[in-house]
């Protein structure tokens, strides 16, 4: 019965994988997923800048943040785009019905401070909302799409984060599109983030995803990441829960988001932050750290730079990954890369999650076929985090990987090998369901 019930579940996987071609919003932009850092789940809505001035949201924060990212190697391992959250305007538009940015906190106004962030050769970014307000309760585009657009333009926006507070879902149908048209008016390229979907989820309506992709670059689908392990799991388990509505949606220019990147805060552990990082690569998920890069710890610098994983994550063929095996704690995750073979025989990246606590770690054994990787001339298998090379195996090789317990992961990269790289398989082992292969000790 369970062996009936894998194969069925591979089938659906394999069609997945290989039907997902849907063409999205054509503005040429992130044909992979953007990599950047985004304000919100770090420094929040702290406008006190009084009594913190170096955390508060201002002009001077950003600042800080574009030259570290240039600085300290973030530029260098892809990160482009710094992007301001809510809580950056006035109360109030001014006499003419424009934003205004607040006073105090951005002395300069924001042409000047994403002069500043191209001056470095990075993107500007910025927030808004399509209701009346934004969710801090500032004031909305609702009512001024063209001329708000047009403002984001001529400070030299290149990045819109559109929320959905103070909105009806049902508006958001036209809103979003509308919006979005109006950025494309200005002439100005900007990448359109929607939260679109998420609040009709919330209402109980159905959002039309062809739509969503046909207009937005990115989209949220669920809850503002918290700084928890449980707030990561909660979406980890969305994602793999709803994967086969959520998971074809995504593709080049057109990406499901997560939400932020917390790796570096307050809330995970050593392991859980390699966790969210393998696992936003394997969701082909947008890479927007929220963290002080100011006092971030080089261990955790050093997994927001993992080159091998961030290669995984902008990914050109841009297939989001799936889970594959949920089963009494232990997880795997796979996700097809670059290169093909023979037409045929993708590339997987694969993510084994123990999220057991039972202490002490869970040794993980599965032939490569059993994990859908069937090239009759075999792969090249790495570690994406610990320097092992597993050299080039055939599907039938049968690896082993040690996971830790409470959230950790082992991430390997599985390159398909042309013909003359592997020859010497003649013989078939026969199939073996996942479930049955996993040596777990307790329930
Ligand atoms: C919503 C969004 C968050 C953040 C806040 C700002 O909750 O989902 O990502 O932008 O609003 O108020």
């Amino acid at each position: 019965m369970a062996s009936w019930k894998f194969i069925a579940v591979s089938t659906v996987c394999v069609f997945v994988f290989l039907s997902g071609n849907i063409s999205g919003l054509d503005n040429g932009l992130v044909l992979t997923p953007p990599m950047g850092w985004l304000a919100w789940e770090r420094f929040r809505c702290n406008t006190d800048c009084k009594n913190d001035p170096e955390n508060c949201i201002s002009d001077r924060l950003f600042r800080t943040m574009t030259d570290i990212l240039v600085t300290e190697g973030y530029t260098a391992a892809g990160y482009e785009y710094i992007n301001v959250d809510d809580c950056w305007l006035e109360r109030e538009r001014d006499e003419r019905g424009r934003l205004v940015p607040d006073r105090e906190r951005f002395p300069y106004g924001m042409k000047s401070l994403a002069d500043y962030v191209h001056s470095k050769g990075l993107k500007f970014g910025i927030y808004e909302d399509y209701g009346n307000f934004t969710c801090a309760g500032y004031p909305g585009v609702v009512g001024h799409l063209s001329g708000d657009a047009t403002t984001f333009a001529s400070w030299g926006v290149d990045y819109v984060k559109l929320d959905g507070c103070y909105a009806l879902p049902t508006d958001m149908d036209y809103g979003y599109p509308e919006f979005g048209r109006q950025l494309n008016l200005t002439g100005r390229q900007m990448v359109y983030s929607c939260s679109w979907p998420v609040y009709q989820i919330y209402a109980g309506l159905q959002p039309n995803f062809s739509s969503i992709i046909e207009h937005c670059n990115l989209w949220r689908n669920f809850d503002d990441i918290q700084d928890s392990w449980a707030s990561v799991e909660s979406i980890i388990d969305y994602y793999g829960n709803h994967q086969d509505v959520i998971v074809p949606n995504a593709g080049p220019g057109h990406w499901n988001d997560p939400d932020m990147l917390i790796v570096g805060n307050f809330g995970l552990s050593y392991e859980q932050s390699k966790t969210q990082f393998a696992l936003w690569a394997i969701l082909a998920a947008p890479l927007l750290m929220s963290v002080d890069l100011r006092t971030i710890r080089p261990e955790y610098k050093a997994i927001l730079q993992n080159r091998k994983i961030i290669e995984v994550d902008q990914d050109p063929l841009g297939i989001q990954g799936r889970r594959i095996y949920k089963h009494r704690g232990i997880e795997i995750w796979s996700r097809p890369i670059l290169p093909i073979q023979q037409g045929q025989f993708y590339s997987y990246a694969v993510a084994f999650v123990n999220r057991r606590t039972d202490g002490t770690p869970s040794d993980v054994a599965v032939t490569l076929r059993e994990l859908g990787l069937s090239n009759p001339t075999g792969y090249r298998v790495e570690d994406l985090y610990e320097d092992v090379d597993y050299g080039v195996l055939s599907p039938q090789t049968k690896i082993k990987v040690k996971v830790n317990p409470s959230g950790s992961v082992v991430i390997l990269r599985a390159d398909a090998q042309p013909g003359y790289a592997f020859n010497a398989i003649t013989t078939r082992t026969p199939y073996t369901p996942l479930n049955d292969v996993f040596r777990l000790t307790k329930k």
